[in-house]
């Protein structure tokens, strides 16, 4: 098969890797990929934005299947310009894509078919807004940019002065683009975070391993969000019991709300989630695999992942065996640029990677990289992603933590605590 994969950061290097490993492979395109990627397939350099050109290339190189890795072509409608190509295509439609694209509008579908989602009020103008934040609101609470704002559009506010504040950034100096036009105000709740994944062609749900994202900057889950630190799998805190009521009380019914509202979903249904005495709770859903998430997902993942992917998008899922994993653990520690999630130097010569001992039991993925005159340097606020198996997490950790050490350059930054176990505000019923 004649595969293109779209994107350039670790998520999409740990799909390359994976797809790269299928026998039914015939040649793999990546878009624009990285200096990691072209370990894997051929670089092409067409850029994400470019969806005309990722779809003549698809065209050209006579694709039997595309692969999207990020949300913005989705929600631009790749996918629809593809499969009217007649190309099959794993990623949503722009219509189902909506449930990233536009987080006021996934919030109704989740209430008008009861899947647990914190309470929140939507705003696209000031004035009511602030009457809301200064009159009824309870604190804290969650100010949230309703577009695609690269994981940056979410304030934690503390009392009306710093919700208010944030309001007036989105919806009057515009801080965040037209993504921060219309804006959600969210009940804040406490417990653990879980990602929760499961590939879907609109009519067969096929749950993934459970897999847990750390998005604070810092340790102890401090500082500012970013997309993802580090991330492990399985997830701790999400047993069988978890397993299944997340299935139950959130995937299946989000799945049936699209198709009732006919926006069938095809591609991977990503639902982020914290785990509440109530059960779980959405916090939003993404229409692609997570990063630093897909890191992990793929490491564990036995089966080969490219039948799977053209069921999704060909709509025979029912077809196939749900996929074999690994019993081990996965750790993933996401090494990033001194200043992300702001601004962040870019240029820094990487060392001590070719001292790192890669195999099938560890992977470094190349998320925000360059090549420099032949020397790799740093090119993005994440830029490697080092990815251990072990026994145990604390096995995959220590694995993960020796080769995090080898690897070198100015202004190098990572959590020192992924996968550790960490004091949770509120107790789980799992
Ligand atoms: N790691 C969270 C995300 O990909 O959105």
């Amino acid at each position: 098969m004649r595969i293109l994969l779209i994107g350039s950061g670790g998520r999409e290097s740990a799909l390359a890797w994976k797809i790269s490993q299928s026998p039914l492979l015939e040649k793999l395109v990546i878009a624009p990929g990285n200096p990691g990627t072209a370990a894997y397939g051929e670089n092409a350099a067409v850029q994400v934005t470019d969806v005309e050109g990722l779809v003549s290339l698809a065209v050209e190189m006579k694709a039997d299947l595309v692969v999207v890795g990020p949300e913005n072509p989705l929600v631009e409608g790749i996918a629809d310009d593809l499969v009217s190509r007649g190309i099959p295509v794993f990623g949503p439609r722009a219509d189902a894509a909506e449930l990233e694209g536009s987080k006021a509008w996934c919030k109704d579908l989740l209430e008008r078919h009861r899947v647990p989602t914190p309470a929140c009020r939507v705003f696209s103008d000031l004035n009511p807004a602030i009457s809301y934040l200064e009159g009824g609101a309870r604190y804290p609470l969650v100010v949230k940019a309703s577009g695609l704002a690269a994981g940056k559009g979410v304030i934690i506010c503390q009392d009306a002065l710093s919700a208010t504040g944030a309001v007036r950034e989105m919806l009057d100096e515009k801080a965040f683009g037209e993504a921060g036009s219309t804006l959600l105000v969210e009940e804040f709740i406490i417990g653990p975070e879980a990602s929760a994944f499961a590939l879907t062609d609109g009519r067969t749900l096929m749950p993934l391993e459970t897999c847990q994202d750390h998005k604070a900057l810092e340790e102890g889950n401090n500082g500012p969000n970013t997309g993802g630190m580090g991330a492990i799998s399985p997830n701790p805190k999400v047993g069988e019991r978890m397993r299944d009521t997340i299935e139950r009380e959130v995937l299946l019914p989000t799945l049936h709300g699209m198709n009732h509202e006919a926006r069938p979903f095809q591609g991977v249904l990503f639902a982020g989630l914290i785990l509440t005495v109530a059960g779980p709770k959405v916090l939003e859903y993404n229409v692609r695999f997570g990063d630093p998430e897909c890191q992990v997902l793929m490491m564990r993942l036995k089966s080969d992942l490219v039948p799977l992917m053209l069921a999704v998008a060909t709509g025979k899922l029912d077809e196939c065996e749900g996929p074999e994993w690994d019993s081990r653990c996965c750790v993933t520690v996401i090494l990033a640029s001194e200043g992300y999630p702001g601004k962040y130097p870019t240029g820094m010569p990487i060392h001590g990677l070719g001292d790192v001992a890669s195999g099938e039991d560890l992977q470094v993925f190349h998320c925000g990289t360059a090549l420099e005159e032949g020397h790799l340097v740093t090119a993005g606020g994440r830029v490697l992603a080092v990815t251990a198996m072990g026994e145990s997490v604390s096995d995959a950790r220590e694995r993960a933590y020796a080769a995090v050490d080898v690897i070198d350059y100015e202004g190098k930054i990572f959590r020192k605590d992924i996968g550790e176990p960490v004091e949770e505000a509120a107790e789980v019923v799992l």
